[in-house]
């Protein structure tokens, strides 16, 4: 049995897939405090097998502790997390409370009922401002927003765990920037108000819910001017999770990137999400937004070379894929049936 914290968010609820396609157990904790349970009912439908839901905090340490015991967990997937960058200048204690605590406490349980296996999803902001691209795993760290320094801490605190007790076997995942959808349509990316990220805004902004996307600079040193970002399709992001688990047969720690290796600029995202829905995306040029990098790209190798996984999926499957979830449930999870009409 397989327990995946945080798994009926976007990138949980398509991991929930991706275990059980794979023929895994899976009890998912999460507290919906940024998601829906309607996400692990629409998982439960694509894949036809059911998975045990809790609705449970992970700061609540006990609750933890007796979902390992009674569901006999060998594993943890610990994605929930709060993930807002502007958020967490504004609240940062409430960002150190959830997903710092939140992660001592979950790894507290795990060390009392003794599980030791552990899939962390960090990110790739804990590189900050890059020195020099592609970014590889051995780049220096230096976050610059409290979200990422939750999540550099937190990998600190797994590097001083696996240090002291080498029966832990840990990986460390640092994701670029997920995007796309199931392939169904029926589960994806359900942002609160307005969203923070490119691809549901311009999604949105196709659809007609918004009038423009604005792109925060054209002045950048990249080709076109905009800002250049690795985008991984969410089900390929997933699939490596597999990967991982399987890598940690044998006690150690690993932190992969997980990226594509390839860059793409806003204008790339904005023409190929025009091509692939046919509708047109206007936008004007604003100032750049305060703490953006311009260029920020992955070396995937090392997660190729030992994982044995890399993502095969294009920038068009990807907008592809967001877009038929876009029409399909242009209210996300609110306001429609599990069948997604
Ligand atoms: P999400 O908000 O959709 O999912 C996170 C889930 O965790 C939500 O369902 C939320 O309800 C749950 N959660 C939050 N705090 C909790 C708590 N204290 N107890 C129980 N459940 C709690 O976000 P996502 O995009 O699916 O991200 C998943 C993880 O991946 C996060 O840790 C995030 O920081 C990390 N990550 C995301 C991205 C991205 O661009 N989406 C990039 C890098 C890393
Ligand atoms: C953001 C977070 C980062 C997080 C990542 C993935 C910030 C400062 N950084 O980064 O910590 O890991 O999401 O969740 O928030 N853009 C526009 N107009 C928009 C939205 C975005 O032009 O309305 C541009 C941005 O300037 C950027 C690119 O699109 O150049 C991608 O933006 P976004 O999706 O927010 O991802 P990141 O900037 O990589």
């Amino acid at each position: 049995m397989i327990l995946l914290t945080g798994g009926a968010g976007y990138i949980g609820s398509h991991v929930c897939i991706a275990l059980l396609d794979a023929g895994f157990d899976v009890v998912v904790v999460d507290n919906l405090s940024n998601s829906n349970k309607a996400s692990l009912e629409r998982v439960q439908l694509i894949c036809g097998r059911s998975l045990t839901f809790r609705q449970v905090d992970i700061l609540d340490e006990e609750a933890i502790y007796e979902t390992l015991c009674s569901y006999e967990v060998s594993a943890v997937i610990h994605l929930a997390g709060l993930k807002a960058v502007g958020e967490s200048s504004i609240r940062p204690m409430t960002y150190y409370e959830n997903n710092l605590l939140g992660s001592m406490r979950l790894v507290s349980a795990m060390n009392r009922a003794s599980v030791k296996t552990l899939v962390f999803s960090s990110s790739a902001t804990v590189y900050g401002v890059p020195t020099y691209l592609p970014l590889d795993e051995h780049h220096p760290l230096g976050p610059t927003n409290p979200y990422g320094r939750t999540k550099l801490f937190i990998e600190e605190m797994l590097k001083d765990l696996y240090r002291s007790d080498n029966d832990w076997r840990i990986g460390i995942l640092r994701y670029f920037n997920p995007v796309g959808a199931h392939e169904s349509g029926l589960i994806g990316e359900d942002p609160k108000g307005v969203p923070n990220n490119l691809l549901p805004f311009v999604a949105q902004v196709a659809i007609g819910k918004r009038e423009k996307l604005r792109i925060w600079g054209n002045d950048y040193d990249t080709p076109d001017g905009t800002g250049i970002r690795d985008f991984i399709h969410v089900v390929d992001l997933a699939s490596g999770h597999l990967s991982v688990l399987n890598s940690l047969k044998q006690p150690g720690l690993l932190t992969a990137n997980f990226g594509t290796g390839n860059g793409s600029s806003v204008l790339d995202v904005v023409r190929t999400f025009e091509a692939v829905s046919g509708r047109s995306v206007p936008f004007e040029i604003d100032k750049r937004r305060i703490g953006d990098v311009a260029v920020c790209f992955a070396d995937p190798t090392f997660a190729e070379r030992v994982l044995g996984w890399r993502s095969v999926r294009s920038l068009e499957e990807m907008c592809a894929d967001h877009w038929r979830w876009q029409c399909k449930c242009p209210d996300g999870y609110r306001g429609t049936n599990s069948e997604g009409r």
